[in-house]
């Protein structure tokens, strides 16, 4: 097949990037988005996301006039739908006592459908959204037929699960092996031959449904080891133990890799996802049920933690170092950490709230401070809640110059403890028996 124009919808953490590289690489491609900000910024030549090295590979695919972007998508050889695929927040499924989420396809759907009137005999349309399986023949495909074409014989009609890394997404989307399933075997080698002109990685062809599969049993099996290492971490708390010392240990084990505990799990993807293994079919799924439960729960230990240091949280100033919901981003969705500022302050305690990453992100109910001396300058207690570079690069003895504080809680196993406790603070780590 012969692609000379693309349309992505969906600018976000997936589509402007994998929009990029489609320009890069001499394509014109129409970025599709509906959210007036993204499209104002972009049309500025500026970007609204923190990704290293995008900056420059946005600028330049709009300056050669590759990249355009627009509300609304058009004429196309191919259509590649990045869009949203969160759970509802005010709607919850019911089975046998268990509350699980369900998942929000409004932006699917009306992506597909904005695609409607201008698919043409010969396009590609492929879902790259991580979405329930069967959401490709069972949503996907019925709404593009509304247009008289049938999906497979009039056009081809893939899913292919992104699977990049945030902070390393330019790198990934270029090396990473990609799956391709597409409704038809001549859908998937469409599908594949698009990916072809910029993927180095192995590019695999299977069926819609299995490369849906496939995205979510990676993230489900992640969120399960890291439950797993949650609930060892509370296990060596009242044992008596360091957790990461015997995480350590038991990972010397040549086929055992014991993932990290932490304030819990966040992200679009990994506390999302499961849940729509689990609305497919409550009834086959409740060690991933408990597993989502386990990390949801986490950031209340978290706040115990905290307790145990303090003695009592009414009033405590306390520094959060930290929202995001992984090192060394800017995504604060469903980030663990949001939720244990939000619970700290539930207990009285008076938080200052620092992210380096987004220190203009404007939280309801979140003090953010404008600067680390300002966070940390009143303090109580040093909360690290994200394992940013910068935070673990933090010296222990400069900050005691700059701090009120002279305890702190690590949650991510993120310091020296010797060299802060040398410093002359009391440290107290989350998964360490104090
Ligand atoms: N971010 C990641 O690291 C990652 C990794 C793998 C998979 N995914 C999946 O990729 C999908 C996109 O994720 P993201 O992180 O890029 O999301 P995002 O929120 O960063 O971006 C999505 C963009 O889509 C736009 N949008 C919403 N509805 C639209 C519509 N109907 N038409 C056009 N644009 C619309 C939004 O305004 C937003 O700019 C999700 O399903 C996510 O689970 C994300």
């Amino acid at each position: 097949m012969n692609f000379q124009k693309i349309c992505v919808l969906g600018l976000g953490y997936i589509g402007l990037p994998t929009a990029s590289i489609f320009a890069r690489q001499g394509l014109k491609v129409v970025g599709v988005d509906t959210n007036p900000y993204v499209i104002e910024t972009l049309r500025k030549g500026e970007i609204h996301i923190h990704e290293p090295g995008l900056r420059a590979v946005v600028e330049s695919a709009l300056s050669s006039g590759n990249l355009s972007v627009s509300f609304q998508p058009e004429e196309a050889d191919a259509f590649l739908i990045a869009v949203p695929t969160p759970f509802y927040h005010d709607r919850h499924g019911e089975y046998e006592g268990r509350t699980y989420r369900l998942a929000d396809m409004r932006a699917v759907t009306s992506a597909t459908e904005a695609i409607l009137p201008h698919l043409r005999q010969g396009n590609l349309v492929i879902l790259e959204s991580t979405s329930p399986p069967r959401t490709t023949v069972d949503l996907v495909r019925p709404i593009l037929e509304r247009s008289g074409l049938k999906a497979g014989v009039d056009f081809y009609l893939c899913y292919s699960p992104e699977r990049v890394l945030p902070g390393q997404i330019l790198r990934e989307l270029v090396e990473n092996a990609r799956v391709v399933g597409g409704i038809t075997p001549e859908s998937a080698e469409a599908g594949c031959a698009l990916y072809a002109t910029f993927v180095k990685g192995e590019i695999i062809a299977t069926d819609a449904t299995t490369a849906e599969m496939v995205k979510l049993m990676e993230n489900t099996t992640r969120d399960v080891n890291i439950a797993i290492a949650n609930e060892f971490a509370r296990l060596a708390e009242k044992s008596g133990v360091d957790v990461w010392e015997a995480i350590s240990l038991a990972n010397r084990h040549p086929r055992i890799h014991i993932l990290n505990p932490g304030p819990g799990v966040g992200g679009h993807c990994i506390s999302v996802d499961p849940w729509f293994f689990v609305e497919t079919a409550p009834e086959l799924t409740p060690l991933i049920y408990h597993a989502r439960q386990v990390n949801d729960e986490q950031p209340h230990f978290v706040v115990e933690k905290v307790r145990q240091a303090l003695g009592s949280l009414k009033d405590k100033k306390i520094a959060a170092l930290g929202l995001a919901y992984k090192p060394d981003v800017d995504d604060l969705r469903e980030s663990p950490a949001v939720e244990v500022v939000h619970l700290l302050q539930q207990e009285g305690a008076q938080v200052q709230a620092w992210e380096p990453f987004k220190p203009e992100a404007n939280l309801q109910g979140i003090n953010m401070a404008t600067n680390l001396a300002s966070a940390i300058q009143d303090a109580d207690a040093l909360v690290l809640l994200v394992k940013h570079t910068e935070f673990c690069d933090m010296n222990p003895v400069e900050i005691k110059t700059k701090t009120a504080a002279r305890i702190v809680v690590d949650c991510v196993n993120g310091w020296d403890h010797d060299a802060w406790k040398d410093a002359g603070f009391r440290v107290f780590c989350l998964g360490v028996y104090q």
